[in-house]
């Protein structure tokens, strides 16, 4: 039973680096399997839920050669297109991008039987803007014994308005449409930096996208992919996560390794709240010192404010000199860290899904939490080190899958932070830092 054992009120101070995009790799892994050449991929970030991704498409015949812990060479090549391609197993039943591997196997092999996507619980997360857009392109798609089975004779480009702004959804259903017959035009698409990310890697393999970035992304059917090399973009909620770290304990972290761009939502967020945030070609540093000022926050589709960073907002926020106001409007169940926070000594009350109200507390006082879910155990990490005393944070399954050597990273920047497996463990962490 990991989890992590916090001794917090140490300012965070020092450099970082960030990995690469988790949420654009997984996009990106699926898609290599549309390629019967080799995709040399790297700043891949080494956390399980890659993991479970490139396990999978070994499963489906895929080579898959890790030659270093962020560097992979996979060739489609070995894939059996005559074969059922079931993507399906204890884990990947488990990611939410299990998803990718319908998009991409439906491009290229017209055909996909896939687990239906697990994930975080931090809402319903339905997948029916994934189904329109399959659907819209020529596919048969049917949902029975949990799996998700679509077929297509072939694949006719067509023009989709999506109802929602969705990321999965237009990675998807971009990924199919790449090698469809004639031209597609996505309408109403998301314009995350994963987007983007998955429309250059799928360019850089021979396809033709326009658009990624905007709400209206074009594209022309392609017949085959090639060889390619791609590196994946810095994380943006990874980078974020250690911006609002420092801001939290009145730390000074230069963060390198980042698209600064990507990060103006949560830069400009922490500017008003008091930090200083300078930005430099490829790092921000994030310089906090006093109390922070209380702010508001309404969770959007990207240039917006994201969802993936509003748990880490609020551990910041419960410490700030008034009340701070979240609004919430992509997932209905991510103020599940609201009652941890609260053993912490936060003092924050939500109103139905989607809005919470933090009154801000001058302290955290440290206390045995359990991590929800990705973002909100990051959060109560978070706090734990802001916190007066021990911090356990207990269920951190989830934040492993997001994030690689989180506690490693931590420690770098003077905090005092441990992984343990047992009580035992816990225990001689505390008397050594007692
Ligand atoms: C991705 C990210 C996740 C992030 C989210 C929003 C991955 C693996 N995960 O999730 O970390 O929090 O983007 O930035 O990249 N929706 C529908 N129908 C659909 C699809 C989505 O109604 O078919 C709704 C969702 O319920 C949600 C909103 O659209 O309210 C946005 O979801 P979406 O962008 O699809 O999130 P994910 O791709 O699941």
């Amino acid at each position: 039973m990991k989890q992590y054992v916090i001794k917090g009120g140490t300012p965070l101070v020092g450099e970082v680096v960030i990995g690469g995009a988790k949420n654009s790799a997984l996009g990106i892994l699926a898609a290599a399997v549309m390629t019967d050449g080799e995709c040399h991929i790297d700043n891949l970030p080494n956390v399980s839920d890659i993991n479970v991704l490139l396990q999978a498409m070994e499963q489906i015949g895929a080579t898959v050669d890790r030659i270093g812990p962020h560097e992979v060479v996979i060739s489609g090549k070995t894939i059996d297109g005559d074969g059922d391609l079931i993507v399906d197993n204890e884990f990947i039943r488990k990611i939410r991008a299990s998803y990718y591997f319908i998009g991409a196997l439906l491009g290229k092999y017209k055909k996909a039987h896939v687990a239906l996507p697990g994930g975080c619980a931090i809402g319903a997360r339905p997948i029916d803007q994934h189904i329109k857009g399959f659907e819209a392109l020529g596919a048969t798609v049917e949902i029975s014994g949990g799996m998700i089975h679509v077929v297509a004779e072939e694949l006719i480009g067509k023009h989709i308005f999506m109802d929602v702004v969705s990321v999965g959804a237009t990675i998807n259903v971009m990924m199919a449409a790449a090698m469809a017959k004639g031209n597609t035009i996505i309408e109403n698409a998301a314009k995350e930096p994963h987007v983007v990310d998955a429309a250059n890697f799928l360019n850089s393999m021979g396809a033709n996208i326009k658009g990624a970035g905007t709400d209206v992304i074009r594209i022309k059917g392609v017949e085959k992919f090639h060889n390619t090399t791609y590196s994946i973009i810095p994380d943006q909620i990874e980078a974020g996560t250690f911006m609002t770290a420092a801001a939290t304990t009145k730390g000074d972290i230069i963060i390198r390794n980042v698209i600064p761009r990507h990060l103006e939502p949560i830069s400009q967020k922490l500017q008003e709240m008091g930090a200083v945030v300078e930005s430099a070609d490829d790092a921000v540093r994030v310089i906090a010192s006093g109390r922070l000022k209380p702010t508001q926050i309404k969770t959007l589709p990207y240039p917006g404010f994201p969802t993936d960073m509003q748990p880490q907002m609020a551990a910041a926020m419960a410490l700030s000199d008034g009340t701070s106001v979240i609004r919430e409007t992509i997932f209905e169940n991510r103020f599940l860290y609201v009652d941890e926070l609260n053993k912490m000594g936060a003092q924050i009350t939500t109103e139905g899904t989607q809005k919470a109200v933090i009154q801000g507390v001058e302290g955290y006082k440290g206390a045995d939490v359990v991590a929800p879910d990705l973002r909100a155990g990051a959060a109560l990490v978070i706090a734990g080190l802001a916190a007066d005393g021990y911090t356990t944070v207990s269920d951190i399954k989830y934040i492993l899958r997001g994030y690689e050597q989180f506690d490693e990273k931590l420690r770098n920047l003077g905090g005092c932070i441990e992984l343990v497996e047992t009580e035992e463990e816990a225990e001689a962490f505390k008397q050594r830092t007692r």
